[in-house]
């Protein structure tokens, strides 16, 4: 009964106008997930819609080399992403999409799912963050990898596939957040075995930005899309890993995006 309930919970609630939603392209639906993996919903709302106009297809990224996606990625965060997302790319263009898609450079089991059921329609369960929340605290402990899978398929019944992962991410993101779960708006508040955090709960928030090396190269690399920079002007560390992550280049005197 309960389950009918994540259904109809699902129809009044979803985030159903997110733009991702409404497209069943494996490309479009890989580049959201990867966005969304470390950056925030309103975020990659901003970035989605002109960088798969820039890029809407792996060819048309492949071609347009790794400098190109670096500088569009903007600042949406952890550019590494970028930079295995056109080499998703060039392997997709080259080669076709492989059978298993976590052989994708940067796509792991949960993308991987992600792209199956949002795109192919198959009925394959992805647990990111906040699916994991919600199947946790409905079952009230915490759960292996491959048992948060097969959690979320009975938790989830009868929605399979697309609807069961996005109803499921929805209430995550929703009355199952984080902090101060609103359980009398929950569809699992009849049947959850915690209604509320799990104790020991893993936190998911990120490393504290400002201050730190990721900020430092953050700034290296925003200079880096505005042109070419003489390396003197830049701090040297930052610059050096941003190399050796293929996310910069250096010429003589001179760096740059690759
Ligand atoms: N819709 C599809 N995938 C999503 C995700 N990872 N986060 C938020 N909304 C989504």
């Amino acid at each position: 009964m309960a389950t009918t309930e994540l259904a109809s919970w699902y129809s009044a609630h979803g985030r159903h106008d997110l733009p991702w939603r409404e497209t069943r392209e494996r490309w479009f639906v890989l580049v959201s997930e990867v966005m969304l993996h470390q950056t925030q919903v309103p975020r990659v709302l901003a970035a989605w819609p002109d960088f798969i106009g820039r890029f809407p297809t792996p060819e048309a990224m492949a071609d347009a080399g790794p400098g190109a996606v670096i500088e569009a990625w903007g600042r949406l965060g952890y550019p590494r992403r970028a930079r295995r997302l056109w080499e998703s790319a060039v392997r997709i263009a080259a080669l076709g999409w492989p059978d298993d898609l976590t052989e994708l450079p940067g796509v792991g089991r949960y993308t991987a799912q992600a792209v199956l059921s949002q795109a192919d329609g198959q009925d394959a369960p992805a647990v990111e963050v906040n699916v994991r929340r919600v199947v946790e605290r409905v079952t009230g402990r915490r759960l292996a990898d491959r048992e948060a899978e097969a959690a979320m398929v009975e938790i989830g019944a009868p929605l399979i596939g697309r609807d069961r992962l996005l109803a499921l991410m929805d209430v995550g993101a929703g009355p199952c957040r984080p902090r101060e779960p609103r359980c009398q708006e929950c569809p699992f508040t009849s049947r959850c075995a915690t209604r509320g955090p799990l104790e020991l709960e893993t936190k998911s928030r990120q490393a504290p930005f400002e201050g730190s090396f990721r900020q430092r190269r953050g700034e290296v690399l925003a200079r880096l899309r505005a042109g070419p920079t003489p390396i003197a002007l830049l701090d040297a560390r930052a610059l050096r890993s941003l190399v050796t992550d293929g996310l910069a280049a250096i010429d003589d005197t001179t760096a740059r995006l690759p």
